[in-house]
């Protein structure tokens, strides 16, 4: 098992990855805590032991289950069962469950101790980590959240075992993206320690800017690298992509953008198709995609006048670009849709 050291500013904790690294459960649960509230998902058979008393709340599925209900639904089943702010949560599962289990722990007595047991390789890589945790409104995905880092977090590499393959692939989109914010090449890596190194580059992204200063541009918003389009290739709706399908087309994209205005040379696309292609990703946009639609929805909340705002690999790596021409966004999207 290896250890990843998270130096968040506002708490260090260890993440373990390997085979078999559940096992380690007890030994990361924070000393003192004297029971311990699991949150998982139907389907998630997955046998945890935090070696003190616990109970199991069981969480929806799918986008809809990350609610402000559920918030409510299992604070008050935490009191009723007599969590203490002493005691500790436990998150079983992939994003949604860790963003949901998360915030609830960040709000219930006004934050108890949460343990992240990833077990979709999105959560591994990145949802488990870095103390984002929220959930979705009506008028759209993660509005209502906070930061609050995590105790530990455990990915046990054998729980991918029952991750169906579409699941698998959407983790890889999300693991791509760390190809891009080093100079390493992870593809020489087994997964463990891929799934490791992840950890440790978002790790570093998190202890320089753990809350996402909107004046750095190389911080934390590096992370969303890929992630603009995505986003609109999400909330457009009618497009059949998990979330690291899109952020694959998105990865794709910017690297095509980034191209088109000189920032980088047409080896470091290829770099980024090879990356795309070894993990069997989209490098296309969707067929029936709309040009004018995509950008409507990446411009969306910034004037027009100002241009959009992408996260944009460059001589000085990956930052926040702004003031980009909407005109050259479009070109490049109908030179991804057609293929060329
Ligand atoms: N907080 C962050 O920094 C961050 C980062 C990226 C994504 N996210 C969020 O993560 C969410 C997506 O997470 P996800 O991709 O893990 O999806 P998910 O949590 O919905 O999990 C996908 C499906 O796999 C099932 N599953 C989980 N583990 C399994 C296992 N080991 N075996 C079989 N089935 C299993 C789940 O029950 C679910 O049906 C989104 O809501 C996104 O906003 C958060
Ligand atoms: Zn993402």
């Amino acid at each position: 098992v290896i250890t990843v050291d998270i130096r968040a500013p506002s708490r260090s904790y260890p993440v373990l990855v390997g085979a078999g690294a559940i096992a380690a459960l007890g030994e990361v649960v924070p000393r003192g805590a004297r029971r311990a509230a699991i949150v998982t998902q139907p389907g998630i058979d997955i046998e945890v032991d935090p070696g003190i008393e616990h109970a199991t709340f069981m969480l929806g599925s799918g986008e809809r289950a990350k609610s402000l209900q559920s918030v409510e639904e299992l604070c008050g089943a935490w009191s009723r069962w007599g969590l203490t702010r002493a005691d500790t949560v436990v998150a079983v599962g992939g994003g949604v469950v860790t963003d949901t289990a998360g915030f609830a722990a960040a709000v219930y007595h006004r934050g108890v101790a949460v343990v992240h047991v990833a077990t979709t390789l999105l959560g591994m890589v990145d949802a488990a980590i870095g103390g984002k945790t929220g959930v979705n409104l009506a008028e759209g995905k993660n509005l209502v959240g906070a930061f609050w880092q995590p105790h530990a977090v455990v990915c046990d590499t054998d729980a991918l075992a029952t991750l169906p393959p579409r699941e698998m692939r959407s983790g890889m989109g999300e693991m791509a993206k760390y190809h891009f914010l080093t100079g390493r090449d992870l593809l020489t890596l087994e997964l463990d320690e891929r799934v490791a190194a992840c950890a440790r580059i978002k790790g570093d992204v998190i202890a320089a800017d753990e809350t996402e200063d909107p004046a750095n541009v190389r911080g934390r918003a590096t992370l969303n690298y890929g992630h603009t389009l995505a986003h609109a290739l999400e909330t457009a709706g009618h497009y059949d992509l998990r979330h690291g399908e899109a952020v694959a087309i998105g990865l794709s994209f910017a690297a095509a953008l980034a191209a088109r205005v000189g920032r980088i040379d047409h080896d470091r696309v290829d770099a980024h198709r090879r990356v795309l292609g070894a993990y069997d990703l989209p490098i296309e946009l969707p067929p029936g995609s709309s040009t004018a639609e995509l950008v409507e929805l990446m411009s969306r909340d910034k004037k027009a006048i100002d241009g959009l705002t992408l996260v944009l690999d460059g001589p000085g790596g990956v930052e926040v670009v702004r003031g980009i021409d909407p005109t050259i966004v479009a070109a490049t999207l109908d030179e991804l849709t057609w293929g060329s």
